[in-house]
């Protein structure tokens, strides 16, 4: 087996300056009618997500499923689940996306499959066939599960248990165990043909939508695969493995992890990796400030959020973890702190349009590859009060659909109210694309600036360096310069609501403003004085 450690080879050069927006194809737009949103409707929005500055999209599960967990539960890889259309039609967006200048990753959830997959169903008959081992099960039915892994029994004809990745229609793909226990035959070894072989299916599912026109896979619980793999060794060799495969076939394809530890996901072989609501409370402690907001409860005790009015957050917390990362991978991958995502609360709850500009201005001007959420570019609410759909539970609120006009069913479809996949934000006063087209004052057009200024500055790109020049525990504001080549921006974001004064030091001779609300800077003696009013943000050139 090859065994890479450190990646030496580049991400590839598109990623630089790449700007994602993540679509869920149930929520995005329907065209057929049945209240389910479609690859069509993707592809009738392509012009839309490009004129926000989105060259990119990630495109959450669209294979044939049965929804238990809204698609991360999937029956077939090959195969485009008929509600949202067919093979073809995700080929024609791939087309149509690349006509623009655009490109498309797709969801790889390579932990599980759904219990209907036929090799799950071959898997849980008695007697040996060829996708026996392809899960992970036990061999004995009234044994508990092993420590940190849940298992379910009674399922089948087949004697044992199997282990499940996430829910209980969620079966454990069988990749090994780091470390197998002599004692228990049923842990395999990550070399085992069989256990190969699964490894080699992920590879040929991979190739297949890339041979097609997918440029790369956002891949599910990434860190999941080897089971008993305490120090993560095995589940990074299984993806350098996985990254040989992109550099040799594929070098301009992405792999991007949803794992949340980036130094170890960049150095297993992932391009991306992103920082969210597991692992670190780092993104927490910027956007999650009371319990509730942490959809997942994986923190008992959420810091209060420094993007927040009262002003009561932390830049410290952190950038003491994000400058961690930043420097372990400054050269071999990117971070991507998300404006949200279909798992956790939407940015908008708790803050008002204002306090998400400041958010974004910070969002898009950090290093690494910003990425947008579908509908939080207009400030879309997270819905309360909806019965869990498809394995969503708390996470249900933050995937309504998309509020294209102030038309019925908020232009989302026109299928009667009853059977729109979710119910459309009840809120009166709920945002709209097509009002905040119009205004230049909204915050869609606050982020088509953003994304501006972020392509004509290549320091504020993905490559460019970062240094907090003014980031103290409990205070505001937070300012930072972006450097590459000769080129160098500063920017001092303010989201509390009281006026901040700083002085910092920024070896320069001249500093003009390229974007900002109720900010200044002016020279003061050797040093600067930035004075900022309440939630506000500036963006500056300086010269030297
Ligand atoms: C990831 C997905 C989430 C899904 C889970 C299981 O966290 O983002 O939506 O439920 O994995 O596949
Ligand atoms: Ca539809």
């Amino acid at each position: 087996m090859r065994c890479t450690h450190f990646m030496e080879s580049r991400p590839p050069t598109w990623l630089a300056d790449a700007f994602f927006y993540e679509v869920y194809p149930q929520s995005f737009l329907d065209t057929n009618g049945d209240g389910i949103g479609d690859l069509p409707g993707v592809i009738a929005k392509l012009d839309y997500i490009r004129s926000l500055g989105c060259n990119a999209i990630w495109l959450n599960p669209c294979f044939e499923s049965p929804f238990g967990d809204a698609g991360y539960d999937i029956s077939d890889f090959y195969k485009v689940a008929p509600r949202y259309g067919s093979n073809a039609d995700l080929t024609r967006l791939f087309k149509e996306a690349h006509k623009r200048g655009m490109r498309v990753c797709l969801d790889l959830v390579a932990g599980h499959t759904s219990t209907e997959h036929p090799w799950f169903k071959q898997s849980s008959k008695d007697g040996s066939n060829s996708f026996t081992n392809r899960y992970v099960w036990m061999n004995n039915v009234f044994s508990g599960p092993p420590p940190g892994l849940s298992m379910i029994s009674g399922f089948s004809e087949r004697e044992g248990n199997y282990i499940t990745n996430f829910f209980h229609f969620q079966p454990a793909l069988n990749y090994g165990f780091a470390k197998p226990d002599p004692q228990k035959p049923w842990q395999l070894p990550v070399d085992h043909p069989d256990c190969l072989a699964t490894r080699e299916e992920m590879k040929n599912i991979m190739r297949y939508w890339l041979d097609a026109g997918a440029d790369g896979f956002r891949v599910d619980m990434a860190s999941s695969l080897v089971k008993g793999d305490k120090d993560f060794k095995e589940t990074m060799k299984l993806w350098a493995d996985m990254r040989a495969m992109y550099d040799a076939e594929y070098p301009d394809a992405v792999l991007i992890a949803e794992w949340s530890d980036p130094a170890r996901a960049i150095a297993a072989g992932f391009h991306i990796d992103f920082l969210i609501h597991f692992n670190d409370p780092s993104y927490t402690s910027l956007f999650r400030s009371e319990p509730e907001r942490d959809l997942f409860g994986f923190f008992k005790n959420v810091p209060p959020s420094f993007f927040d009015r009262k002003g009561k957050g932390d830049i410290c917390a952190f950038l003491d973890s994000y400058l961690k990362h930043f420097r372990k991978t400054r050269r071999s991958g990117y971070i991507s702190i998300p404006s949200g995502n279909h798992d956790i609360m939407r940015l908008a709850e708790g803050r008002t349009m204002d306090e998400l500009k400041v958010a974004f201005t910070f969002l898009m001007t950090m290093p690494g590859v910003p990425y947008l959420y579908c509908g939080d570019e207009i400030g879309m609410g997270y819905v309360r009060g909806l019965v869990s759909k498809e394995g969503g539970y708390n996470r249900t609120g933050s995937r309504t659909p998309m509020q294209w006009t102030k038309g019925r069913n908020a232009g989302f479809s026109t299928a009667p109210a009853k059977n729109l996949y979710l119910s459309i934000d009840p809120a009166r006063n709920r945002p709209t694309i097509e009002a905040q087209e119009k205004d230049p004052d909204s915050l869609l057009n606050h982020i088509r600036q953003l994304a501006t200024l972020r392509r004509e500055h290549p320091a504020l790109g993905g490559d460019g360096d970062f240094e907090p020049l003014y980031a103290k525990r409990n205070r505001y504001p937070f300012v930072y310069q972006r450097k590459l080549g000769g080129q160098r921006v500063l920017v001092a974001v303010n989201p509390s609501d009281q006026p901040v004064t700083v002085m910092i030091e920024a070896s320069c001779s001249k500093a003009t403003v390229l974007d900002g609300v109720d900010t200044t800077m002016e020279r003061a003696g050797k040093k600067w004085l930035i004075r900022m009013g309440g939630v506000s943000s500036g963006i500056f050139t300086l010269e030297a």
